[in-house]
């Protein structure tokens, strides 16, 4: 068997980045993001479901888990697109104080916030949730304001980290939590092998099944790869000042869930 090829995980801020493993000025690499979105927003959740066998849901499960809401919680859920992370809050919190508006949900893409808007109707959340047309980089928000910072499955898709990961401390009020949740490659040979098969073979051909668009989801896989190990992102956390930085790895490594402090 050929030996595989070492990838190297993206920098950034250095000018250059990647589009998936296609190089590009890190000046085009937004809008290259948005058209995926743009192209998926309206069956995103049915292919969440699809690519993943509902996993995600025990995913994100385990993330609201971790963040213990509570009524007077404000959250501030970045790269929130469809409004997963929002709905699920909302449930966990139970009954809210009198309009009360718990949750920000911000999202660069206006059609994954339209979608995320209708599924809020449709459950019946009319005021409880704000919804935010924003870049994770440069937030349209006060400094702390928030008790906590989640972005799930999205820091992936931000430009400079270093910076995305600064706005969310600047939000958060002191003794606020960040909890990101992204996809990772680095588990152990076996599920690797399984899980890199599995990824560029059968989800773009699911996604070309269900959105009509496979280089959207080759997009998704091979960003996966180029994203930073998970001691080097949370070494990002940790220089952006954050305290306490821990990580918990699921499904054998493909999630982990990465927690920080500010104080
Ligand atoms: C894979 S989806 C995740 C959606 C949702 N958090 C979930 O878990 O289902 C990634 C989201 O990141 C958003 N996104 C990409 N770049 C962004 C940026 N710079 N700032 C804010 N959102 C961004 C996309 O528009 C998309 O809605």
């Amino acid at each position: 068997m050929a030996a595989k090829k070492k990838l190297k995980p993206r920098q950034t801020g250095t000018g250059q980045d990647h589009f998936g493993f296609q190089p590009v000025a890190e000046g085009d690499r937004q809008a290259r993001v948005n058209t995926v979105f743009d192209s998926v927003a309206a069956k995103y959740d049915l292919m969440n479901d699809a690519m993943s066998g509902g996993l995600h849901r025990l995913w994100k499960a385990h993330l609201i888990n971790r963040l213990r809401p509570g009524k007077g919680m404000r959250l501030l859920d970045l790269a929130g697109g469809t409004g997963d992370i929002a709905f699920r809050f909302l449930n966990a919190v139970g009954e809210l104080e009198e309009g009360a508006v718990p949750v920000t949900v911000c999202d660069i893409n206006p059609n994954m916030l339209e979608v995320g808007r209708g599924r809020a109707l449709d459950k019946g959340y009319l005021r409880e949730i704000e919804w935010l047309t924003g870049n994770a980089e440069d937030l349209p928000l006060k400094d702390e304001t928030f008790d906590a910072v989640t972005i799930a499955f999205g820091i992936r898709n931000v430009t400079n980290l270093e910076k995305a990961i600064k706005e969310a401390h600047r939000v958060l009020k002191p003794g606020g939590r960040y909890l990101v949740m992204e996809f990772s490659s680095g588990q152990a040979p076996l599920i690797r092998d399984v899980y890199d098969w599995y990824s560029f073979n059968v989800i773009p051909k699911i996604g070309k099944a269900i959105t009509g668009d496979e280089a959207a989801y080759e997009y998704l896989v091979e960003s996966i790869r180029k994203f930073p190990r998970p001691k080097v992102f949370a070494k990002l956390m940790s220089d952006a000042g954050f305290v306490r930085v821990a990580m918990d790895q699921l499904a054998g490594g493909i999630v982990t869930l990465y927690r920080g402090w500010k104080i």
